[in-house]
């Protein structure tokens, strides 16, 4: 990771970004793919970002016993020596994904203690669907001294997701692969990161298929094989950029991406009135004024991802007009727009919508309270007057590899406190 990285930066504001940058791999990807490294035998894992919450899933890969090494974007490991041994909570409660390795494990031993999860606190974040779904496919679920512990002889049937969350899943597609039985699940998400570790795990060998748009069966199979395999482009830093060239009244091209992965954000930014151009792998984005306001809410894809809220919310500041932004997947994702109001943003609340009016920022102290906000307070101090000091930037660095290089890179001015 990144030396000399503080946990708060100063942001000069009236700053427009212009010039090209190219996309990191997808955090969102990378996790999940981590997570059923168990399953295999051994991999090699391409485009993997350098991140703290990347880092400490290799730890728990680690800690399993297996053994391998990553730099540079390369993660290699082998699982001649992996055991099951319960992943204790002080490892687990560092992020959510962690809760990724109950379905690999589950998968590879029927059998699985995972200490309970932490992550980003932007909502209750339950895992009830993940536990429903284990149990009805033929697995006990109880709870002991703080963790989670799983026994099966064999996940088989059919479930349907209550709602199509992404970490159940994944988590359940990682538990059925491996064994004698075939598993229906209806209702899944379908994220181009839940696809992506789809692609990974078939490329190893296991049946996972698409029956219909949201219905994978998946037939167990006696092992999987060594793989080779590249994460894809991470769409949420790619419109996190794009957003801070159009906020900052410049023009950013985001090269090594996959457009077809946030198709309807574009096509929002392009209806806000900001030049778009896409090309098979970049995406071209830039402020053309005055920008229209427009009405969002969050969804399951291929709907306005929850995880580009917060960088919108910063753009419908510098709006010609009121925009209306609702959060449908988390229940406590708005924190950011307080600091926000700190900025001299004019915000009304009503339940889980803010109306955004037309404001003119203004450049303060700020604190940040999950990654995607840490990122909005960014380009937010960017399109300020004056200096803005941005804080707890340890949730940046969760998500984003080399997110205040590229901006500086591209215009900006932000210095290290
Ligand atoms: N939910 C439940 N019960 C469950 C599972 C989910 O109520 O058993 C609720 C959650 O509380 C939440 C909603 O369903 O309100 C969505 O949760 P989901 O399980 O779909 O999300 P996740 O797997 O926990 C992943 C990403 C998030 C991203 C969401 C939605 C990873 C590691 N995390 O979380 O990414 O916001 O999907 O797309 O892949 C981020 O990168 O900033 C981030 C938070």
């Amino acid at each position: 990771m990144k030396k000399n990285r503080t946990d708060s930066v100063w942001v000069a504001g009236h700053t427009p970004l212009t010039g090209y940058v190219s996309t990191q791999g997808s955090k969102n990807a990378a996790l999940p793919i981590i997570s059923a490294i168990p399953l295999l035998p051994e991999v090699e894992l391409y485009n993997v970002p350098d991140l703290s919450d990347i880092h400490v899933m290799v730890d728990i890969l680690k800690e399993l016993g297996g053994k391998g090494e990553f730099s540079n974007g390369v993660l290699k490991f082998h699982n001649k020596h992996l055991e099951n041994t319960p992943i204790k909570e002080e490892y687990a409660s560092k992020l959510r994904a962690s809760s990724l390795f109950m379905g690999s494990l589950l998968g590879r031993f029927k059998e699985a203690t995972v200490g309970l999860p932490g992550g980003c606190v932007i909502g209750s974040r339950q895992l009830d669907i993940h536990y429903k779904g284990f149990e009805t496919l033929g697995t006990e679920v109880s709870m002991e001294h703080g963790s989670v512990h799983l026994k099966t002889n064999g996940l088989e049937g059919h479930f349907a997701l209550s709602f199509p969350s992404v970490g159940a899943t994944q988590n359940l597609i990682s538990a059925s692969v491996l064994g004698e039985g075939e598993v229906t699940l209806h209702n899944v998400a379908m994220e181009p990161e839940v696809i992506d570790m789809i692609h990974f795990l078939n490329m190893a060998g296991a049946n996972i298929q698409y029956i219909q748009p949201a219905t994978l069966r998946i037939v167990g199979v006696d092992g999987l094989r060594p793989v080779r395999y590249k994460v894809q482009p991470d769409r949420i830093e790619a419109m996190t950029l794009l957003i801070a060239g159009i906020a900052t009244k410049g023009e950013v091209t985001v090269t090594h991406c996959q457009p077809s992965h946030f198709a309807y954000p574009l096509q929002v930014l392009s209806e806000m009135g900001a030049k778009v151009e896409t090309g098979s792998d970049y995406i071209t984005a830039g402020y053309q004024g005055p920008l229209k306001g427009t009405t969002i809410k969050t969804d399951v894809y291929p709907g306005f991802p929850t995880d580009m809220q917060s960088q919108l919310s910063v753009l419908m500041t510098q709006c010609s007009d009121v925009s209306v932004l609702t959060e449908d997947i988390f229940n406590n994702r708005f924190r950011h727009l307080e600091e926000l109001e700190r900025m001299n943003a004019t915000i009304k609340m009503e339940g889980n919508t803010a109306f955004i009016h037309p404001s003119t920022l203004s450049g303060c102290r700020v604190d940040s309270f999950d990654l995607r906000g840490a990122a909005s307070m960014i380009i937010a101090g960017m399109c300020a007057d004056g200096l803005t000091s941005v804080h707890s930037l340890k949730y940046l660095y969760r998500g984003y590899e080399d997110f205040i290089g590229k901006l500086n890179y591209l215009g900006a001015e932000i210095t290290y406190r």
